[in-house]
């Protein structure tokens, strides 16, 4: 598609309200359907460009973490950390980070994080179950009780089995798509709410 036919009536709001992305709506309708974002801390993954980081902003009195591969010009009061989610280490920035901060845990964990695209879905779902997988695991680590979660994937065989499997943590879950996903796409999010604080099954 051409860039003129994406830009879409999202991409002129965003412009409008100067968010960086057009994606921040999917988080503004997150926010407003399943209230994913509390007072506490939120540590967010696929960060860049920042839609997400500024719409969190508007909801939190806490701090905010903001990961992503791929650098992110700085927004006010939001801690930028890069680096790639997959990676081990990330863990240990993420644990140092709290600690610097004098904080036990995250009352959210937000992802927006996916790779490019290839137009083969079978491998597209694939790369997007990684990573979703690997944010889901990652709040099992660093929620505190009753924190929530909303993670995007794209949809497929595997969607089902991720959803069931981390289910039983939280008193709330969802799948559910947003209205400024482009049209055709698989696009989802996990939401859960409510985590029980029990790390392990
Ligand atoms: C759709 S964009 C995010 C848009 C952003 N949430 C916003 O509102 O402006 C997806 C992001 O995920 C990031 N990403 C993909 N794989 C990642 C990984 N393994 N670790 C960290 N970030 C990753 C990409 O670099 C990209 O910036």
């Amino acid at each position: 598609m051409s860039t003129a036919g994406r830009k879409d009536s999202f991409y002129f709001r965003a412009k409008s309200l100067e968010y960086r992305s057009r994606a921040a709506f999917k988080l503004l309708e997150l926010q407003e359907r399943f209230g994913v974002i509390g007072n506490g801390p939120v540590l967010e993954f696929g960060s860049s460009p920042g839609g997400w980081t500024q719409a969190a902003l508007s909801f939190t009195v806490g701090p905010i973490l903001s990961i992503d591969r791929v650098s992110m010009e700085p927004v006010e009061n939001v801690t930028f950390l890069k680096a790639d989610l997959l990676d081990p280490s990330v863990e240990v920035k993420i644990r140092d980070w709290l600690s610097a901060n004098n904080l036990g845990g995250f009352s959210s964990v937000l992802s927006d994080a996916m790779v490019k695209t290839s137009g083969n879905h079978s491998l597209d779902h694939s790369r997007s179950y990684e990573i979703c997988r690997r944010v889901l695991d990652l709040s099992l680590m660093f929620l505190t009780e009753g924190g929530c979660v909303a993670a995007k994937m794209f949809q497929g065989d595997l969607t089902a089995e991720l959803f069931r499997k981390y289910s039983g943590f939280f008193d709330f879950r969802k799948i559910t798509s947003v209205s400024a996903t482009r049209e055709g796409s698989s696009e989802i999010y996990l939401v859960f709410k409510r985590f029980s604080g029990k790390r392990v099954r």
